[in-house]
Protein backbone atom coordinates (compact mmCIF):
# COMPACT_ATOMS: atom_id res chain seq x y z
CA UNK A 1 0.00 0.00 0.00
CA UNK A 2 1.09 3.32 -0.57
CA UNK A 3 0.63 6.78 1.40
CA UNK A 4 2.17 8.55 3.52
CA UNK A 5 2.03 6.42 6.76
CA UNK A 6 2.64 2.89 4.61
CA UNK A 7 3.76 0.17 6.48
CA UNK A 8 3.36 1.65 9.61
CA UNK A 9 1.52 0.74 12.71
CA UNK A 10 -0.39 3.37 14.57
CA UNK A 11 -2.22 3.61 17.78
CA UNK A 12 -4.78 6.08 18.80
CA UNK A 13 -6.40 6.86 21.41
CA UNK A 14 -10.66 8.13 22.14
CA UNK A 15 -10.38 6.65 19.06
CA UNK A 16 -13.96 5.69 19.10
CA UNK A 17 -15.13 9.62 18.40
CA UNK A 18 -15.08 12.96 16.83
CA UNK A 19 -10.87 13.79 16.33
CA UNK A 20 -9.72 10.04 17.32
CA UNK A 21 -12.32 8.73 14.58
CA UNK A 22 -11.45 10.98 11.85
CA UNK A 23 -7.42 10.32 12.44
CA UNK A 24 -7.91 6.53 12.34
CA UNK A 25 -9.84 7.06 9.08
CA UNK A 26 -6.81 8.96 7.67
CA UNK A 27 -4.14 7.38 8.85
CA UNK A 28 -5.28 3.78 7.47
CA UNK A 29 -5.76 5.63 4.19
CA UNK A 30 -2.19 6.66 4.36
CA UNK A 31 -1.62 2.36 4.55
CA UNK A 32 -1.32 2.63 8.74
CA UNK A 33 -2.43 -0.10 10.55
CA UNK A 34 -4.18 1.32 13.26
CA UNK A 35 -4.90 -0.16 16.84
CA UNK A 36 -7.87 2.21 17.85
CA UNK A 37 -8.35 2.18 21.48
CA UNK A 38 -10.97 3.32 23.76
CA UNK A 39 -13.67 3.02 26.43
CA UNK A 40 -15.52 -0.15 26.62
CA UNK A 41 -18.80 1.08 24.47
CA UNK A 42 -17.16 4.43 23.09
CA UNK A 43 -17.31 2.98 19.61
CA UNK A 44 -13.88 1.72 18.60
CA UNK A 45 -15.38 -1.20 17.21
CA UNK A 46 -17.20 1.15 14.90
CA UNK A 47 -14.27 3.42 13.91
CA UNK A 48 -12.73 -0.56 13.16
CA UNK A 49 -15.70 -1.10 10.80
CA UNK A 50 -15.48 2.28 9.33
CA UNK A 51 -11.63 1.60 8.35
CA UNK A 52 -12.03 -1.71 7.05
CA UNK A 53 -14.91 -0.69 4.60
CA UNK A 54 -12.73 1.82 3.20
CA UNK A 55 -9.59 -0.87 2.66
CA UNK A 56 -7.99 -0.05 5.24
CA UNK A 57 -6.74 -2.42 8.30
CA UNK A 58 -7.30 -1.75 12.33
CA UNK A 59 -8.49 -3.46 15.23
CA UNK A 60 -10.05 -2.53 18.83
CA UNK A 61 -8.57 -2.20 22.11
CA UNK A 62 -10.16 -1.14 25.48
CA UNK A 63 -8.40 1.01 27.54
CA UNK A 64 -8.68 3.89 30.19
CA UNK A 65 -5.91 6.15 29.85
CA UNK A 66 -6.00 6.83 33.32
CA UNK A 67 -5.64 3.28 34.22
CA UNK A 68 -1.43 2.12 34.01
CA UNK A 69 -2.28 -0.95 33.68
CA UNK A 70 -5.09 -1.10 30.87
CA UNK A 71 -2.67 1.35 29.40
CA UNK A 72 0.58 -0.98 29.48
CA UNK A 73 -2.39 -3.75 28.30
CA UNK A 74 -3.02 -1.61 25.03
CA UNK A 75 0.44 -0.73 23.59
CA UNK A 76 1.14 -4.69 24.03
CA UNK A 77 -1.94 -5.04 22.33
CA UNK A 78 -0.29 -2.49 19.48
CA UNK A 79 2.48 -4.61 19.39
CA UNK A 80 0.84 -7.88 19.59
CA UNK A 81 -1.40 -7.03 16.24
CA UNK A 82 1.34 -5.01 14.39
CA UNK A 83 4.83 -5.46 15.43
CA UNK A 84 7.03 -2.15 16.34
CA UNK A 85 4.79 0.46 17.15
CA UNK A 86 6.01 3.51 14.79
CA UNK A 87 2.93 6.44 15.30
CA UNK A 88 0.74 6.99 18.32
CA UNK A 89 -1.75 9.88 18.49
CA UNK A 90 -2.72 10.61 22.56
CA UNK A 91 -6.00 12.35 22.07
CA UNK A 92 -8.39 10.33 24.26
CA UNK A 93 -9.65 13.39 26.10
CA UNK A 94 -12.67 15.64 27.96
CA UNK A 95 -14.42 18.97 28.66
CA UNK A 96 -15.16 20.94 31.55
CA UNK A 97 -18.85 19.71 31.01
CA UNK A 98 -17.64 16.25 31.95
CA UNK A 99 -16.83 16.61 35.57
CA UNK A 100 -19.63 18.96 36.29
CA UNK A 101 -17.12 22.39 36.03
CA UNK A 102 -18.36 23.54 32.45
CA UNK A 103 -18.26 27.51 32.82
CA UNK A 104 -16.75 27.65 36.87
CA UNK A 105 -14.11 29.75 37.93
CA UNK A 106 -11.04 28.90 39.69
CA UNK A 107 -12.69 29.88 43.31
CA UNK A 108 -15.67 27.27 42.22
CA UNK A 109 -14.43 24.08 40.84
CA UNK A 110 -14.23 21.11 43.12
CA UNK A 111 -11.14 19.18 43.91
CA UNK A 112 -13.10 16.17 42.50
CA UNK A 113 -13.47 17.82 39.42
CA UNK A 114 -9.76 19.69 39.10
CA UNK A 115 -8.45 15.95 39.78
CA UNK A 116 -10.62 14.31 37.20
CA UNK A 117 -9.64 16.96 34.10
CA UNK A 118 -6.03 16.51 34.86
CA UNK A 119 -6.45 12.76 35.63
CA UNK A 120 -8.27 12.23 32.00
CA UNK A 121 -6.48 15.15 29.81
CA UNK A 122 -3.40 15.42 31.57
CA UNK A 123 -2.34 12.05 33.36
CA UNK A 124 -3.47 10.10 30.42
CA UNK A 125 -1.07 11.37 27.82
CA UNK A 126 1.78 10.86 30.26
CA UNK A 127 0.86 7.15 31.05
CA UNK A 128 0.38 6.41 27.17
CA UNK A 129 3.79 8.44 26.56
CA UNK A 130 5.74 6.70 29.08
CA UNK A 131 4.65 2.91 27.67
CA UNK A 132 4.74 4.34 24.15
CA UNK A 133 8.25 5.68 24.30
CA UNK A 134 9.28 2.64 25.77
CA UNK A 135 8.22 0.89 22.87
CA UNK A 136 9.55 2.74 20.23
CA UNK A 137 13.17 3.21 22.02
CA UNK A 138 13.50 -0.86 21.63
CA UNK A 139 12.41 -0.82 17.92
CA UNK A 140 14.31 2.69 17.16
CA UNK A 141 12.39 5.41 17.04
CA UNK A 142 8.90 6.43 16.13
CA UNK A 143 6.37 9.88 16.19
CA UNK A 144 4.17 10.58 19.32
CA UNK A 145 1.54 13.40 18.64
CA UNK A 146 -0.91 14.52 21.77
CA UNK A 147 -4.03 16.16 21.37
CA UNK A 148 -3.51 19.63 22.98
CA UNK A 149 -6.01 22.65 21.94
CA UNK A 150 -6.08 25.81 21.72
CA UNK A 151 -6.41 26.24 25.73
CA UNK A 152 -2.94 24.82 25.76
CA UNK A 153 -1.58 27.97 24.24
CA UNK A 154 -4.06 30.70 26.28
CA UNK A 155 -6.51 30.95 28.60
CA UNK A 156 -10.56 30.40 28.30
CA UNK A 157 -13.03 31.45 30.61
CA UNK A 158 -14.48 29.07 32.65
CA UNK A 159 -12.49 26.24 31.83
CA UNK A 160 -9.76 27.02 34.04
CA UNK A 161 -8.81 22.93 34.72
CA UNK A 162 -9.09 22.11 31.08
CA UNK A 163 -6.77 25.18 30.63
CA UNK A 164 -3.78 23.89 32.64
CA UNK A 165 -4.40 20.20 31.94
CA UNK A 166 -3.31 21.23 27.88
CA UNK A 167 -1.11 23.42 29.08
CA UNK A 168 0.86 20.63 30.67
CA UNK A 169 -0.12 18.67 27.47
CA UNK A 170 2.18 21.38 25.42
CA UNK A 171 5.01 21.28 28.42
CA UNK A 172 5.02 17.32 28.86
CA UNK A 173 5.32 17.39 24.73
CA UNK A 174 8.28 20.11 24.87
CA UNK A 175 10.08 17.83 27.70
CA UNK A 176 10.08 14.47 26.32
CA UNK A 177 10.98 16.01 22.47
CA UNK A 178 13.63 16.58 24.17
CA UNK A 179 14.22 13.51 25.90
CA UNK A 180 13.76 10.98 23.85
CA UNK A 181 15.14 13.01 20.27
CA UNK A 182 18.41 10.92 20.69
CA UNK A 183 16.45 7.95 20.82
CA UNK A 184 15.00 8.63 17.20
CA UNK A 185 11.56 9.95 19.12
CA UNK A 186 9.70 13.33 17.63
CA UNK A 187 7.24 14.33 20.07
CA UNK A 188 4.51 16.71 19.14
CA UNK A 189 1.28 18.32 20.12
CA UNK A 190 -1.73 19.28 17.80
CA UNK A 191 -3.64 22.61 19.59
CA UNK A 192 -7.31 22.33 18.10
CA UNK A 193 -9.56 25.56 17.90
CA UNK A 194 -13.27 24.70 17.80
CA UNK A 195 -13.94 21.83 15.93
CA UNK A 196 -17.49 20.18 15.12
CA UNK A 197 -17.59 16.46 17.45
CA UNK A 198 -20.18 15.91 19.78
CA UNK A 199 -17.54 17.58 22.61
CA UNK A 200 -18.85 20.78 21.71
CA UNK A 201 -22.49 20.04 20.78
CA UNK A 202 -23.50 21.45 23.96
CA UNK A 203 -21.29 24.94 24.05
CA UNK A 204 -22.67 25.13 20.34
CA UNK A 205 -26.35 24.90 21.09
CA UNK A 206 -25.88 27.27 24.30
CA UNK A 207 -23.26 30.02 22.72
CA UNK A 208 -22.66 29.22 18.62
CA UNK A 209 -22.53 32.71 17.85
CA UNK A 210 -20.73 34.20 20.60
CA UNK A 211 -17.93 30.99 19.83
CA UNK A 212 -17.82 31.75 15.54
CA UNK A 213 -17.50 35.28 17.09
CA UNK A 214 -13.61 34.44 17.84
CA UNK A 215 -12.82 32.30 15.12
CA UNK A 216 -11.24 34.65 11.81
CA UNK A 217 -12.28 31.96 9.89
CA UNK A 218 -16.07 32.43 10.62
CA UNK A 219 -16.73 28.58 11.13
CA UNK A 220 -16.02 25.35 13.54
CA UNK A 221 -13.24 23.02 12.06
CA UNK A 222 -13.92 19.31 11.07
CA UNK A 223 -12.38 16.54 12.46
CA UNK A 224 -10.71 15.33 9.46
CA UNK A 225 -8.75 18.91 9.09
CA UNK A 226 -6.88 17.83 12.30
CA UNK A 227 -6.93 14.62 11.28
CA UNK A 228 -4.41 15.76 8.44
CA UNK A 229 -2.58 17.79 10.87
CA UNK A 230 -1.92 14.78 12.60
CA UNK A 231 -1.25 12.19 9.29
CA UNK A 232 1.37 15.21 8.63
CA UNK A 233 3.44 14.94 12.07
CA UNK A 234 3.57 11.57 12.10
CA UNK A 235 5.09 11.44 8.49
CA UNK A 236 8.35 11.71 7.14
CA UNK A 237 6.93 14.74 6.15
CA UNK A 238 7.63 16.57 9.49
CA UNK A 239 10.87 14.60 10.33
CA UNK A 240 12.31 17.55 10.99
CA UNK A 241 9.76 18.67 13.56
CA UNK A 242 10.23 17.77 17.63
CA UNK A 243 8.34 19.67 19.98
CA UNK A 244 6.13 21.71 18.02
CA UNK A 245 2.41 22.98 19.20
CA UNK A 246 0.92 23.61 16.02
CA UNK A 247 -2.53 25.73 16.05
CA UNK A 248 -5.37 24.12 13.98
CA UNK A 249 -7.53 26.60 14.99
CA UNK A 250 -9.05 29.36 11.83
CA UNK A 251 -7.22 31.91 13.30
CA UNK A 252 -7.88 31.56 16.88
CA UNK A 253 -4.95 31.99 18.69
CA UNK A 254 -4.08 34.84 16.21
CA UNK A 255 -6.15 37.33 17.62
P1 LIG B 1 -15.12 13.30 21.59
O1 LIG B 1 -15.87 13.41 22.86
O2 LIG B 1 -15.84 13.05 20.32
O3 LIG B 1 -13.97 12.18 21.75
C1 LIG B 1 -13.25 11.98 22.92
C2 LIG B 1 -12.94 10.51 23.05
O4 LIG B 1 -12.10 10.30 24.21
C3 LIG B 1 -14.19 9.67 23.24
O5 LIG B 1 -14.22 8.61 22.31
C4 LIG B 1 -14.09 9.19 24.67
O6 LIG B 1 -14.68 7.91 24.90
C5 LIG B 1 -12.58 9.15 24.87
N1 LIG B 1 -12.23 9.16 26.28
C6 LIG B 1 -12.69 9.99 27.25
N2 LIG B 1 -12.20 9.64 28.45
C7 LIG B 1 -11.40 8.57 28.24
C8 LIG B 1 -10.59 7.76 29.09
N3 LIG B 1 -10.53 7.97 30.41
N4 LIG B 1 -9.90 6.73 28.53
C9 LIG B 1 -9.97 6.50 27.19
N5 LIG B 1 -10.71 7.23 26.35
C10 LIG B 1 -11.41 8.25 26.86
O7 LIG B 1 -14.31 14.66 21.50
P2 LIG B 1 -13.23 15.21 20.47
O8 LIG B 1 -13.61 16.60 20.19
O9 LIG B 1 -12.99 14.29 19.35
O10 LIG B 1 -11.96 15.27 21.44
C11 LIG B 1 -10.75 14.60 21.21
C12 LIG B 1 -9.65 15.40 21.86
O11 LIG B 1 -9.57 16.66 21.20
C13 LIG B 1 -9.85 15.70 23.35
O12 LIG B 1 -8.64 15.50 24.03
C14 LIG B 1 -10.22 17.17 23.35
O13 LIG B 1 -9.86 17.81 24.55
C15 LIG B 1 -9.44 17.69 22.18
N6 LIG B 1 -9.92 18.93 21.61
C16 LIG B 1 -11.20 19.02 21.09
C17 LIG B 1 -11.64 20.22 20.57
C18 LIG B 1 -13.02 20.40 20.00
O14 LIG B 1 -13.42 21.53 19.76
N7 LIG B 1 -13.77 19.34 19.73
C19 LIG B 1 -10.77 21.41 20.59
C20 LIG B 1 -9.46 21.19 21.11
C21 LIG B 1 -9.06 19.99 21.62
Amino acid sequence: MSGLLAGRSALVTGGGSGIGRATCLAMAREGARVTVSDLPGAGAEETVALVRAAGGEAHAVHADVTQPDQVAAMVQAALAAYGPLHCAFNNAGIAAMHVGAGGQRMGDISLQSWERMLAVNLTGVFLCMAQEIAAMERSGGGAIVNIASVAGLVGLPGSNAYVVAKHGVVGLTRAAAIDHAAAGIRVNAVCPGYIDTPMITEAMARRGEQILGTVPLRRLGQAEEIAQAVVFLCSDRAAFMTGAAMPVDGGYTTV
